[in-house]
């Protein structure tokens, strides 16, 4: 269960990330042609952000289950378990945050084109802080690119 869990958790990374990149194109040039914001036609933002919490709601339960995850004197010493159990759920809690804020931020503007610029705004910081907080394997965590 536990191995399942983390592989999905693991190569849904890459779904959430071609999403939001397509959702931020998508509304940077819906908003350089300034066409009208129609929140219900925002297809690929919503897609983003459900696959974002889905990844959220795995995350939360591999916090509970994974051998990654510690709390004690020396969890902070220890860069795996200080990385997992204090910097991934940090950033990834933010991102996703400012991923829904975004989302639903841009429906408030409708039909000013200025949602487009929202969406992308809040996307692309979200995205930043997903970079930083995805455990690479060139950061010697002991994860995988998949
Ligand atoms: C929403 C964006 C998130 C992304 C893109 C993401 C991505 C990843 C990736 C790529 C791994 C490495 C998996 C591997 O190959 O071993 C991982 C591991 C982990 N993530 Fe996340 N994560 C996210 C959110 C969260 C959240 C919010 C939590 C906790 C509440 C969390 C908890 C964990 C834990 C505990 C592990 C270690 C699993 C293990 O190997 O035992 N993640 N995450």
């Amino acid at each position: 269960m536990y191995v399942i869990l983390r592989q999905a958790h693991s190569g849904l990374r890459w779904v959430i990330l071609l999403l939001i990149v397509a959702a931020i194109v998508q509304a940077w040039n819906k908003w350089q042609k300034k066409s009208p914001f129609e929140p219900k036609k925002q297809r690929l933002a919503l897609f983003a952000l459900i696959v974002t919490h889905l990844q959220l709601l795995l995350g939360v339960i591999l916090y509970f289950v994974s051998p990654k995850v510690a709390f004690g004197a020396n969890m902070m010493k220890d860069p795996v378990t200080r990385f997992f159990s204090v910097e991934h759920v940090t950033l990834m809690a933010l991102a996703v945050a400012l991923i829904t804020m975004g989302y639903s931020r841009s429906k408030r503007s409708a039909p000013d084109a200025k949602g487009f610029k929202i969406l992308a705004l809040f996307y692309l910081a979200g995205l930043v802080l997903l970079l930083a907080g995805i455990p690479w394997p060139f950061r010697n965590l002991g994860a995988g690119w998949f």
